[in-house]
């Protein structure tokens, strides 16, 4: 979170349950019992197992899917309330995992244009919002391009200008990075972090343990429930119980762990590269 910003609440989830109607195997409860709050300019990463809920959860976050018991708020709208959808949309954008769906326009700049433009904001006020947001995403020079023609990295990017046009409180992620490269996982992390710096909220949904190293806090979902919630180093340190639900540790903690075996003497929770640096140095 950035200095300066008030802990105001963003998001609020109580007791938040969901069922899925399957035709073949009947219902299925992907959401049991949630309950969390995200304040205004955190950064909140949701790790879990394929098929705990991650998804499923996300959707409630802007109203894609309305709970089947409890309630979610944001900003203090309730969500099934159908008369808050639209301004809960503005306020929670989503950004997907495969960039190629998100692709509605043949030049960047239209592309990004779309979502402003559904909102009805002025043409010279969207221009100015396409701008800022190519700006902010490190796209700027690639307002004519055409996007299916750009790199995984570059495309998804484009798909988060096009939400930050819409000028959002909040950014939801669901595996925006699981189709990139190793570098085009970065420059959407790079971009993920930058965003937050400036203030908006943050929900990224990651199968990478090091993209959560970087988060206020970390939330893990297991079939569909709330699991553990706590800082990055908090979480990291229970790496028992996160191999017990198939997940890892991030892999620096790993490496850190591989050095005390040998004799290294490291301070409990090392999660990044500068960490463990400083702790060798030391
Ligand atoms: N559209 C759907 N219809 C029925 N069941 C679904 C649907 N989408 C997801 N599920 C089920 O809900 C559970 C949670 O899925 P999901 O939220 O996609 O998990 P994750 O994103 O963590 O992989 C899984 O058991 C999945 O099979
Ligand atoms: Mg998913």
């Amino acid at each position: 979170m950035h200095p300066g910003v008030s802990p105001i609440e963003i998001i609020r989830a109580k007791g938040l349950g969901f069922k899925y109607q399957q035709a073949d195997t009947g219902e299925c409860w992907a959401l049991r019992d949630i309950s969390f709050t995200v304040n205004k300019g955190e950064f909140v990463a949701i790790l879990g197992p394929n098929g705990s809920g991650k998804s499923t959860l996300a959707k409630h976050l802007n109203a894609l899917l309305l709970p089947t018991c409890g309630e979610v708020w944001v900003n203090g709208l309730l969500t099934s309330d159908e008369a808050n959808h639209w301004q809960i949309r503005q306020l929670a954008g989503m950004v997907f995992q495969n960039p190629d769906n998100q692709i509605v326009a043949t030049t960047v700049e239209e592309d990004v244009a779309f979502g402003p433009e559904n909102l009805g904001v002025p043409s010279a006020e969207i221009r100015a919002r396409v701008d800022e947001a190519l700006e902010l995403v490190g796209m700027a020079g690639y307002k004519k391009h055409a996007p299916h023609l750009l790199s995984g990295g570059q495309k998804q990017r484009v798909a988060i200008a096009g939400v930050i046009a819409m000028r959002p409180e909040c950014l939801i992620l669901d595996e925006p990075t699981a189709m990139l490269d190793p570098r085009g996982r970065m420059e959407v992390m790079e971009t993920v972090k930058r965003l937050n710096k400036e203030g908006i909220t943050v929900v990224l949904i990651t199968h990478f343990m090091e993209e959560a190293v970087a988060a206020d806090r970390v939330m893990v979902l297991a079939d569909g429930r709330l699991v553990m919630s706590g800082t990055p180093e908090e979480v990291f340190l229970r790496g028992d119980e996160l191999r017990a639900l198939g997940l890892d540790t991030p892999p620096v903690a790993r490496l850190a762990q591989e050095l005390r075996l040998a004799g290294v003497e490291l301070a409990p929770s090392v999660l990044t590269v500068e960490e463990l640096v400083s702790e060798l140095c030391r």
